[in-house]
């Protein structure tokens, strides 16, 4: 068996061993979604360290965990930490996370993340629905023998972030009169943030934010046939937009400023994707 799959089961039959809940959305909690739990009316928890052969982060208060729960009437897993390429891992391992939280039962996808902001529309503080990907910085999670019980060799990305559901994200916005702002987010490796001409460089590419993480876990979903959302919340400018050097703290006070309405904005979201899948 293909090594990469034959871990993916692992990981599998060790969730189906301690868990039984069977989400339809799963959500990947960004910066400024951090204690989300909190919204959920939680059923189980799974610490990442109690999967056998999950990738955990070595980084001392790192660790991570699946949260099972409703939001709303609708079943949900969320992720509460991610992994990032920048940590060091296989990219196979970084969306191993994704990959299972689909043989879960996870159809949709609701990605969520921090960003730099390259499109000068934007400002610190806002959130972008994101409508498309660049993410040839960083390997495709799909490199190496197909494994065909995921999906196809050769993936069709025409629409990773599926129409139906932004149209669901634009009117949820609306209904909230949350601002929400679109664009293309595009993944670098980090864990160094940008330069100005790199910043430069991406915007000159078409993107509109910028990250370290989230399009790779598009295309690992993408290939397995999830359907995909995202809202990222753009906590700063890129570099050299303004003058000030840019620090984690700085990303992290405004993901927590805007925490609330971040959190309200994808509660109903998630209900109004639930009543869509009815
Ligand atoms: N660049 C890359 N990743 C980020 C940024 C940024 O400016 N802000 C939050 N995550």
């Amino acid at each position: 068996m293909n090594p990469i799959y034959e871990k993916l089961m692992k990981c599998y039959e060790c969730f189906q061993q301690k868990i039984h809940f069977t989400p339809q959305v799963a959500l990947i909690l960004g910066s400024g979604l951090g204690d989300y739990a909190r919204d959920i009316q939680v059923e189980a928890e799974l610490d990442y360290r109690d999967i056998d052969g999950f990738p955990v982060s070595t980084v001392p208060g790192h660790q991570g965990k699946y949260i099972f729960g409703y939001v709303g009437n609708v079943p949900v897993v969320c992720m509460q930490g991610r992994v990032h390429y920048y940590e060091g891992y296989e990219i196979s391992d970084v969306v191993l996370p994704i990959r299972l939280m689909k043989l879960m039962g996870a159809q949709v996808l609701f990605l969520t993340n921090a960003s730099g902001g390259l499109n000068t529309n934007f400002h610190a503080g806002d959130f972008m629905m994101i409508t498309d990907q660049i993410a040839n910085f960083v390997p495709s999670p799909l490199i190496g023998p197909n494994i065909e019980e995921l999906g196809v060799r050769f993936p069709d990305m025409s629409h990773i972030y599926d129409q139906a559901l932004q149209q669901i994200l634009r009117n949820t916005a609306r209904q909230l009169a949350i601002p929400l702002q679109e664009g293309v987010y595009i993944q670098l490796t980090g864990p160094n943030y940008e330069s100005p001409a790199e910043v430069r460089m991406c915007q000159r590419l078409g993107g509109d934010a910028v990250g370290m993480s989230t399009a790779c876990e598009a295309i690992a979903a993408n290939h397995m046939g999830m359907q995909i959302c995202g809202i990222s919340c753009i906590s700063n400018m890129g570099c050299g937009i303004t003058d000030k050097p840019l620090t984690h703290q700085e990303v992290q006070e405004t993901a927590d400023r805007v925490a609330p309405l971040f959190k309200k904005l994808v509660t109903q979201c998630i209900i109004n994707i639930g009543d869509s899948l009815d």
